[in-house]
């Protein structure tokens, strides 16, 4: 296997857990048009960009909007999710993220975020992150949406990494297929049923040893 050279994190649900707070949000506007959607539906809406994760929840619904009213429900959409994380701080940061990344920091890997989101950088800032990534890439930055890997491999670039060299963590099944799309290592923290199809799968950061990375590092 290749020697890990760099490592990209996602963000909702990877480094906090924010992926319950998309999901109330995209819950509270599906009912608000007279319908819903399962969790496990729900896992199809992670990692995917804010279109499309509307797009979808339309079909499902076999719900149309006019452009105007599609624009406005993602807003409220987002507005709603704001109101939720408004009280983020880095006490929400996910157990055991912080570890690795000072871990990485001692080992001099350089780390970026690779993430659908377009909130990413002020909740980067409220949880206290902001600082400790070389590169940030975010929704603002992007064109196509995982599993699309665009997003990783322009972290990839930025922290100077063949994709090959990267490790990715993910939660969500379009983000693992991305990574792997790319040719990165794919390492999945959620369930092994949804994330079958990374290289690696942990319930939780606490879960992962630091042997595991060292070997990861030195291979
Ligand atoms: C991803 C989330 O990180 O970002 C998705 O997993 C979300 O649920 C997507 O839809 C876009 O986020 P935002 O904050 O730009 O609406
Ligand atoms: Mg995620």
């Amino acid at each position: 296997m290749n020697k890990i050279k760099g490592v990209i994190f996602d963000l909702d649900g990877v480094i906090v857990d924010t992926a319950k707070f998309h999901f109330l949000a995209w819950k509270k506007l599906a009912n608000g048009l007279g319908f819903d959607f399962t969790e496990l539906q729900n896992e199809e809406l992670k990692g995917v960009s804010r279109v499309r994760s509307l797009e979808k929840i339309l079909e499902w619904g076999n719900t149309s909007l006019s452009e105007d009213e599609f624009r406005e429900k993602m807003a409220v959409k987002n507005d709603n999710y704001l109101s939720y994380i408004t009280t983020l701080t880095s006490e929400d940061i996910l157990p055991g993220v912080s570890k690795i990344i000072d871990f990485l920091s001692e080992e001099n890997i350089p780390i970026a975020l690779g993430s659908a989101s377009k909130n990413a950088r002020p909740i980067l800032k409220k949880t206290g992150l902001l600082e400790k990534f070389q590169a940030i890439v975010d929704g603002n930055d992007v064109s196509k949406a995982k599993p699309d890997p665009e997003v990783f491999n322009i972290a990839a670039e930025k922290i100077g990494v063949a994709p090959e060299n990267c490790l990715v963590f993910e939660d969500s099944v379009a983000g693992v297929q991305a990574a792997n799309i790319a040719g990165m290592i794919s390492v999945g923290i959620g369930e092994k049923e949804v994330l079958h199809e990374a290289d690696y799968i942990f319930s939780s950061f606490e879960e992962i040893e630091e042997e595991f990375l060292k070997k990861l590092l030195t291979t």
